[in-house]
């Protein structure tokens, strides 16, 4: 009796891991954790980007870019599509630019800039 419990069992076994070779095969990774200086900022579509723009090089590659506008940033990620590969949809690509656009825009830069040289009455009517 023993040997049959035993034997259903093999079997039952040996049916699930067919079973399981049936499915494809997820496969996926743990990232060891980046170095703090290539942490992108915050900021609505970083999500995407962390999902995106990592498989192949560290965020670093974004963070230590000049800013830019929409324009260089969509070249930029056209070229991580077109040219290496990068599997990013339209809609994704389009959330990326976005956010690279504003979080690494050419806006922030000037806006930082404008608050440091602002000086009190300079305005001439
Ligand atoms: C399929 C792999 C792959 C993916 C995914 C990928 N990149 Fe790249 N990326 C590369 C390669 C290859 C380079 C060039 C590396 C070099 O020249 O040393 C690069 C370089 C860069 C650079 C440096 C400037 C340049 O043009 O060389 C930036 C910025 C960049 N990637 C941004 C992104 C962004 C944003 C995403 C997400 C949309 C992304 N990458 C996804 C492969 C990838």
């Amino acid at each position: 009796m023993k040997r049959m419990v035993l034997l259903i069992l093999l079997i039952a076994g040996a049916a699930l891991l067919v079973g399981a070779g049936a499915l494809p095969q997820v496969r996926s990774i743990e990232l060891p954790p980046d170095n703090p200086m290539s942490q992108l900022k915050p900021g609505p579509g970083v999500e995407v980007v962390r999902a995106d723009c990592v498989a192949c090089h560290s965020t670093d590659y974004i963070v230590r870019q000049p800013r830019g506008d929409a324009k260089r940033w969509g070249a930029e990620v056209k070229k991580m599509i077109s040219v290496y590969g990068a599997p990013v949809d339209e809609a994704d690509a389009k959330v990326v630019v976005n956010y690279l656009a504003t979080a690494y825009g050419p806006a922030e830069a000037k806006e930082t800039k404008e608050k440091s040289s602002a000086k009190p009455g300079a305005k001439t009517p």
